[in-house]
């Protein structure tokens, strides 16, 4: 069974992009330069077969005039309203997205890349079938924006599985996406508290 992994870069407060989709926070100098965070971030894709996203993720390279973002894995996009794909090795997908993505995950081979976005992923999550979250959590507060998940009816509970701090002050985050009704994910009685004096 391959694993599916939403792996992301986001602010310390939680979002992934400007609130016009934008990323310039994101590019700023310190950040970038000569930085092991983006080394890191391309060796990645050698781990991953399959990538999938959401139309929005998919859109603001195209407008660029990126066709194929990942021409290393396998690309789905999952869409209601595209209708042609710009590219032949781009497959668009726009119906039982959590059957296709089961069945992908069904397959043989190296893992899937979940690139996002916030919506695509919640969905992802409130159907159990993300194993991870590789969260690049960025030293930046932006105070809105595309937050890194929306809409989730349940909370998602993860368990740390590494760190790894850079010295742009970028941390690395991987979780594991514990299955629902895990031990220790029920709420704890509050210890008593001291009497007062
Ligand atoms: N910082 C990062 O690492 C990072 C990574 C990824 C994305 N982003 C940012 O996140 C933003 C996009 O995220 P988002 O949450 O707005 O959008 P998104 O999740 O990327 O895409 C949403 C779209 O996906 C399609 N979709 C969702 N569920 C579907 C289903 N069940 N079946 C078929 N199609 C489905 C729909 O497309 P249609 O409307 O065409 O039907 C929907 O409008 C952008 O600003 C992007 O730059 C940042």
């Amino acid at each position: 069974m391959r694993k599916l992994k939403y792996h992301v870069a986001s602010t310390t407060d939680g979002f992934i992009a400007h609130e016009d989709d934008t990323w310039g926070a994101f590019l700023q100098e310190r950040l970038v330069k000569d930085s092991e965070h983006i080394a890191d971030y391309s060796a990645s894709f050698s781990t991953y077969g399959t990538v999938v996203m959401g139309r929005r993720t998919y859109e603001p390279g195209l407008k660029m005039g990126v066709t194929d973002p990942y021409p290393m894995m396998e690309t789905y996009v999952f869409t209601r309203t595209m209708k042609e794909s710009p590219n032949p090795r781009v497959k668009l997908v726009s119906e039982d997205a959590i059957g296709v993505i089961r069945r992908l995950k069904e397959q043989q081979g190296k893992d899937i890349y979940l690139a996002g976005g916030a919506n695509f992923a919640s969905m992802l999550l409130e159907a159990g079938l993300v194993d991870e979250v590789v969260l690049k959590l960025n030293p930046l507060l932006l105070g809105s924006g595309v937050p890194l998940v929306t809409r989730l009816r349940n909370v998602s509970s993860l368990e740390l599985l590494s760190t790894k701090v850079y010295k742009n002050g970028v941390v690395l985050l991987r979780y594991a996406v514990l299955p629902e009704g895990a031990p220790g994910t029920n709420p704890a009685l509050l210890p008593e508290m001291p009497p007062a004096t």
